[in-house]
C-alpha cells in the first residue's frame, strides 16, 4: 500500500494520487471486455475494438476497426480486411484492402516482412509479380494491367528465394493457395488473403477459470480479468501486483469514458 501511494504520487505529482490510492480504483472490469461481433467475426482477446472497449481488453496492435461490418486491422501501415480469426490455433486470414477493393489487383509493393507481432504462417505461398520489358516464360500475363505484368505462383516469400533479375522489377505477395490454384487465379488468391499467426499468451486457462483475458499497459503484461479484479494468470491466482492501484487507470488514456472513475476524479 505504501508503494502504491508512492507510485500514485509519483505519476500524478499531486496530492490527488494519494487520495486515489486510499480508495483504490478496482481495476479492469470483466463486463467491459465482453466479446463483440463485427459482421461474421467474433472479436475477443487478444483482439479488441478500441473506442467501444477499454484498451485493457486486448493486446496492443490487435485493435480492429469495424467499418461496414468488416473487421479491419492496420499492420505496418497497411490496412487488411480480416476474413477469419481462428482463435483455436492463434491465426487469422487477412487480405490487403487494396487488393480486395481494386479492380485490377496486382502487387506493386513488397509485403513488409516485419508484421510484428504477427508472423507469416508457413502455409502461405508466394505470388510473384514481374514487371518486365519481355514477359518471362511460364508466367501468366495479367490481362488488366497497363504495363507488362506477369505473375507466377509458387515458392517462399523470403527474399533468398526470389530470383533476381536485371531487367524486371519483382514484387512478392503472400497468398494461401488452394488445391488446383495456378497463376491465372492470382486475383482470387489476393482477395482471399493469407494466414498470419501470433504468439501472445493463450486465453484458455483464464477463460476456464471464469475470467476474460486482457493486457496491462502499465506493466506490459497479460492479465486475467475476473469478477473481483485482475489476476496474473487465472482467476484466484496471485493478484497482479499493480492492478488494484490507479496506475492502471492512468494507462487507459483516451478510453476513460469506458471505465469507472474513482470518486469522480479525472484520470490523466
Ligand atoms: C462468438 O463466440 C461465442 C462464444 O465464444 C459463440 O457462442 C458464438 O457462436 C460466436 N459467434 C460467431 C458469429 O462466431
Ligand atoms: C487454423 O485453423 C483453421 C481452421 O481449422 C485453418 O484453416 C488454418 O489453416 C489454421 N491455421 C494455421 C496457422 O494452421
Ligand atoms: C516469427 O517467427 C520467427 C521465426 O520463425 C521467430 O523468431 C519470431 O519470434 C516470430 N515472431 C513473432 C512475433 O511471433
Ligand atoms: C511489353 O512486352 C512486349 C512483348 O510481349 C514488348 O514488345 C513491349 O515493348 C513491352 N512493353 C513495355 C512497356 O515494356
Ligand atoms: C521486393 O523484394 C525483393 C526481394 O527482397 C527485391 O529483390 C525487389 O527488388 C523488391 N521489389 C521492390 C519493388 O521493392
Ligand atoms: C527461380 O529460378 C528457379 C531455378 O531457375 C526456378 O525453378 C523458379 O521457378 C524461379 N522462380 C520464379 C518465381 O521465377
Ligand atoms: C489454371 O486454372 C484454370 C482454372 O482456374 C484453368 O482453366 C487453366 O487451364 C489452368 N492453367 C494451367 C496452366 O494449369
Ligand atoms: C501505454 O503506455 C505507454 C508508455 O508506457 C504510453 O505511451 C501509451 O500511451 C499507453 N497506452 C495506452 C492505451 O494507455
Amino acid at each position: 500500500m505504501i508503494w502504491v501511494a508512492f507510485l500514485s504520487f509519483f505519476i500524478l505529482s499531486s496530492p490527488l494520487g494519494v487520495t486515489l490510492a486510499a480508495s483504490p480504483w478496482p481495476g479492469p472490469r470483466i463486463e467491459d471486455c465482453e466479446p463483440k461481433i463485427c459482421g461474421q467475426t467474433n472479436v475477443t482477446y487478444p483482439f479488441l475494438l478500441p473506442g467501444t472497449q477499454p484498451s485493457y481488453c486486448g493486446f496492443p496492435s490487435f485493435g480492429l476497426s469495424c467499418d461496414n461490418n468488416v473487421p479491419t486491422i492496420q499492420i505496418s501501415g497497411q490496412g487488411y480486411y480480416i476474413q477469419s480469426i481462428f482463435y483455436q490455433n492463434q491465426s487469422m486470414l487477412v487480405a490487403n484492402t487494396d487488393y480486395v477493393d481494386g479492380s485490377c489487383p496486382v502487387a506493386h509493393l513488397n509485403v513488409s516482412l516485419d508484421l510484428s507481432p504477427f508472423n507469416f504462417s508457413s502455409a502461405n505461398t508466394a505470388l510473384f509479380f514481374s514487371y518486365c520489358p519481355e514477359p518471362p516464360p511460364n508466367q501468366y500475363r495479367v490481362p488488366c494491367a497497363s504495363t507488362n505484368t506477369s505473375v507466377y505462383l509458387g515458392g517462399s516469400i523470403m527474399p533468398s528465394h526470389i530470383n533476381s533479375s536485371n531487367s524486371c522489377d519483382i514484387v512478392v505477395a503472400p497468398v494461401l493457395a488452394y488445391p488446383g490454384a495456378n497463376s491465372s487465379d492470382y486475383a482470387t488468391l489476393l482477395k482471399n488473403g493469407f494466414l498470419l499467426d501470433w504468439t501472445v499468451p493463450d486465453c484458455t486457462a483464464c477463460k476456464t477459470s471464469g475470467g476474460r483475458c486482457g493486457y496491462a499497459n502499465a506493466t506490459q503484461q497479460f492479465i486475467c480479468i475476473c469478477a473481483d479484479g485482475a489476476y496474473s494468470t487465472i482467476c484466484a491466482s496471485p493478484h497482479h501486483p499493480v492492478l488494484s492501484s490507479n496506475v492502471f487507470s492512468i494507462s487507459l488514456g483516451c478510453d476513460v469514458d469506458n471505465v469507472r472513475k474513482p470518486g469522480g476524479a479525472k484520470s490523466a
